[in-house]
């Protein structure tokens, strides 16, 4: 009786040892499947926490921008990142960390994305992000003294006409793979546009996946170095997205018209910011011979090339672009009290 009572201890001992571990686990699963993008919330959430972000929102004439910040502005200009297309503010996240707890950094969703407001009847052509970024900038009062801009990819045309048409918002400017150049070769993500465009858009657009396998293409479009990303989050991460691909594509088919397409490659004689120009050599989207583009219009700049490494710089190289972006920031402000002493 008593050895029958103990192994019915041990039993019990033993489910509940599983039933503690196996619960949470499972949760964890099925929240992954049912919900990724509540989970994709909380990692980002807790990812933000420990960095020490917070997110807040910024009101104007019934717009609103969705900003995550950290740190007051302080002796260093703040630094305002623009995010890629289909992308959010955390995407900065990964540099984040290796950038100095004293920095203002901001990071804004661009307009339509994430939690900035969405409207059908918005413009969201570069110059139309461009005015919509002014105003965040204006909203907040972030130009009282001049700041540090920083966009990639999409977010690097938007940034780069900011630069033209507000110089005296900005201290410096980095352009990381900007898009909107007249580049002298051709990446694979363009000649893969071709085939798009010849199909009459029946073809999918290789940025807009709609299943786990475009959403892998996609992933190793973007990215230098290949990694197996299990089917499950696979499907996850396109299941985030799928909700948004018809505004996607309005967003796409707005910065590829005429108007936006070469945005950046017009306004680029204007830019008097100090520049810096960061792009990885192996990049599939934006073809890395733009850096020479703008190196040959604006020989003042700094352009870093980043060896084995493709589109997503931010999130293959963080530490690496931190270090350039901050370095770039502190050679700026060197030069810039040098000039003001020799001036007095
Ligand atoms: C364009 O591609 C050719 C052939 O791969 C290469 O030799 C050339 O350096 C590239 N141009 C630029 C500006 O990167």
């Amino acid at each position: 009786m008593k050895a029958a009572g103990m192994d019915q201890d041990m039993v019990n001992m033993f489910a509940i040892a599983a039933g503690t571990l196996a619960i949470p686990l499972l949760l964890f699963m099925a929240s992954f499947m049912l919900w990724p993008s509540s989970l994709i919330k909380v990692y980002y959430w807790y990812w933000r926490r420990t960095l020490g972000l917070q997110v807040r929102y910024a009101d104007c004439a019934g717009y609103r921008f969705c900003f995550s910040h950290r740190g007051k502005p302080g002796l260093r200009p703040s630094i305002l990142m623009l995010h890629d297309f289909s992308a959010h503010k955390d995407t900065w996240l990964p540099m984040l960390k290796y950038l100095p707890k004293h920095l203002h950094l901001l990071c804004v969703d661009m307009p339509g994305h994430e939690g900035t407001t969405r409207t059908n009847t918005d413009d969201y052509s570069i110059q139309g992000q461009v005015k919509r970024i002014r105003q965040f900038v204006e909203t907040i009062r972030l130009n009282r003294k001049p700041f540090h801009l920083v966009g990639t990819s999409m977010g690097g045309t938007v940034a780069g006409v900011y630069a033209a048409c507000h110089p005296s918002d900005l201290c410096g400017l980095t352009l990381i793979c900007p898009a909107g150049l007249k580049n002298q070769n051709e990446s694979k993500f363009d000649s893969q546009m071709h085939d798009v465009e010849h199909s009459h858009y029946t073809l999918d657009i290789p940025l807009i996946p709609s299943t786990p396998e475009e959403m892998e293409e996609m992933l190793k479009l973007c990215s230098h170095v290949r990694f197996r990303v299990p089917q499950q989050i696979l499907q996850g991460l396109v299941d985030v997205r799928i909700p948004h691909n018809d505004f996607y594509h309005e967003v796409f088919m707005e910065i590829m018209s005429e108007n936006s397409k070469y945005a950046l490659h017009e306004h680029l004689q204007e830019i008097i910011t100090p520049l810096q120009v960061i792009w990885g050599k192996q990049d599939q989207v934006v073809d890395v011979s733009g850096a020479a583009v703008i190196a040959e219009t604006l020989p003042g700049c700094r352009v870093d090339l980043l060896e084995n490494c493709g589109h997503s710089v931010v999130m293959e190289r963080p530490r690496q672009t931190a270090k350039l972006i901050f370095d770039f920031i502190i050679s700026q402000q060197g030069t810039e009290s040098v000039s003001m002493k020799k001036k007095s």
